[in-house]
């Protein structure tokens, strides 16, 4: 088959399709044929050698894809060949197959493309999981979201808004908020301009925020933090702002000094908390993940909720695809198509 395999950290052009063996099956393992992956940014920081939870190198790069299963291990009871699935991994996905473990292939949903479905997966479960899950949203919070134009960011706006909260969307400039207002979002501030956080202020009054989902790091989360009102809830998602270089300690002091971090002395004079997620280390809990991924497709559905698939690309072109995430000027998800 052909994959992409990361055979040492760099940049984007570093990507190319070559020729691998299949995988093979294990017995507790159902091999997919894939039709869509899924990029997510996480992979961007596995390229560069930043991203922790990657494994060691070489492997074939990618965390989610959605295919169809080809080959059942003996143990596994309950799938069937042909069943269109979604799954997630640590490593993979840039591949024409993918051998997983049968229960991190979660069935598609039928009613979504497989462009759609590839773009559904891990940035639906990090919202819902950090909105429903981490932070119990209620239906009368009001809802901040960070990056909001992003895979994570639009899921997380068509959750908030069709919970019936009041979402505050913020990104790096005006055509993004543009689609976060489309989907839903009542307020948009940009922290891409010199207005920035005194505008976030402005907009969020005395009121302040109930829940945000904060994936940027640095100043955004400390503005997002400082806008909490009391029982305010923040979940830490991700870190997109996130850059070193391990043989420059001033880089390394920079991404420090930029970590999302609050005080505790902060938390308890605010009645405010600071959570985080990651779905990483979720995936060997299936007893957990399934419900929530239960609840997660029945909302979607009961909402007539459709992924925002910004781009496609061919594998292939997996280069200009990550070149694409890196730039910040992607909106929805960046699929590639098998
Ligand atoms: N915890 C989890 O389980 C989990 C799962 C999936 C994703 N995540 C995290 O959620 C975030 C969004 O992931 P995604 O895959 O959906 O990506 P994405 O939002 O589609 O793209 C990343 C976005 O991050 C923002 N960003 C801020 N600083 C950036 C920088 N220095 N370089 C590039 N982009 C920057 C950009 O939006 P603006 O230009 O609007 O700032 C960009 O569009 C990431 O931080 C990711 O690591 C976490």
């Amino acid at each position: 088959m052909r994959a992409v395999v990361l055979r040492r950290h760099g940049p984007a052009e570093i990507l190319s399709l070559e020729s691998v063996p299949d995988p093979t099956t294990g017995s507790e393992q159902v091999l997919v044929a894939v039709e869509a992956i899924g990029l997510n940014f996480a992979e961007v920081l596995s390229r560069k050698g930043l991203y922790g939870w990657s494994p060691d190198l070489p492997y074939v790069l990618g965390m989610e894809a959605v295919g169809v299963i080809e080959e059942i291990g003996d143990r596994v009871e309950g799938r069937e060949i042909g069943e269109r699935v979604l799954v997630a991994s640590q490593f993979g996905s840039y591949a024409e197959k993918i051998a997983v473990t049968a229960s991190a292939a979660l069935p598609a949903l039928d009613s979504y493309t497989p462009e759609e479905n590839a773009a559904f997966g891990v940035n639906y479960m990090t919202a819902w999981v950090s909105l429903l899950e981490m932070a119990r949203m209620r239906h009368t919070d009001r809802v901040l979201v960070t990056a909001a134009a992003g895979g994570v960011g639009t899921a997380a706006v068509q959750i908030a808004s069709s919970f019936g909260c009041e979402v505050v969307a913020l990104a790096s400039s005006d055509a993004k908020l543009q689609l976060a207002r489309n989907l839903g979002a009542t307020d948009t501030v940009c922290y891409g301009n010199t207005g920035f956080p005194d505008q976030l202020l402005d907009t969020v009054g005395s009121r302040g925020i109930d829940v945000a989902l904060e994936t940027v790091g640095g100043h955004v989360f400390k503005a997002c933090a400082d806008c909490l009102a009391p029982f305010g809830r923040i979940v830490v998602a991700g870190y997109a702002e996130l850059d070193y270089k391990l043989w420059n300690p001033i880089s390394l002091w920079r991404a420090w000094r930029g970590m999302p971090r609050m005080s505790m002395e902060s938390m308890y004079r605010g009645s405010k908390g600071l959570l985080s997620t990651h779905l990483g280390y979720l995936v060997p809990y299936p007893e957990i993940v399934r419900p929530v991924w239960d609840r997660l497709t029945t909302f979607v559905e009961e909402h007539k909720i459709r992924p925002i698939v910004g781009h496609v690309f061919q594998l292939a072109d997996v280069a200009e695809a990550h070149q694409l995430m890196e730039s910040r000027g992607s909106m929805g998800k960046i699929v590639m198509r098998v």
